[in-house]
């Protein structure tokens, strides 16, 4: 039997449960951590993100923990996306780019380009959501 959960409704307690909330966020960044991927080096990618992030202050997190509660990227796990043929998988949101074959070299090039220019990675962007009526970009 589940547990019925309390709605919490006054909002500010519910942000200050969540100081997330509150935070300055642009970017909303997915590694797929699904078998395929992670055969092709998923979890290097994520370990790449994670540091280029935290290097430039943009990792949102826990001071704690290394990260910056005002940063602007969040970064979290995903399972398979359908890209498995073409990993590693990495989505970058609200964008709704989805790049394929992404490697941990390339990271750099990810957060330079698109996190922080707004530009768009062509060579690895295969997808964007909502897709075009030929999916392609
Ligand atoms: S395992 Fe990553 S897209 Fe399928």
């Amino acid at each position: 039997m589940s547990r019925v959960i309390p709605f919490i409704e006054d909002r500010e307690k519910v942000c200050a449960l969540a100081p997330i909330a509150y935070a300055p966020i642009r970017h909303h960044v997915f590694v797929c951590n699904g078998k395929s991927c992670t055969a092709v080096g998923s979890a290097e990618v994520k370990e790449a993100l994670t540091r280029e992030l935290l290097s430039r202050g943009l990792l949102f997190g826990k001071e704690s923990k290394g990260s910056n509660p005002k940063g602007s990227v969040v970064l979290s796990d995903c399972s398979s996306v359908g890209f498995c043929a073409v990993g590693a998988a990495v989505l970058v949101y609200p964008d709704g780019i989805w790049y394929a074959q992404v490697q941990a070299s390339d990271v750099p090039e990810i957060v330079e380009e698109h996190l922080i220019n707004g530009r768009i990675v062509e060579r690895l962007a295969l997808l964007r959501v909502p897709a075009a009526e030929k999916s392609l970009l």
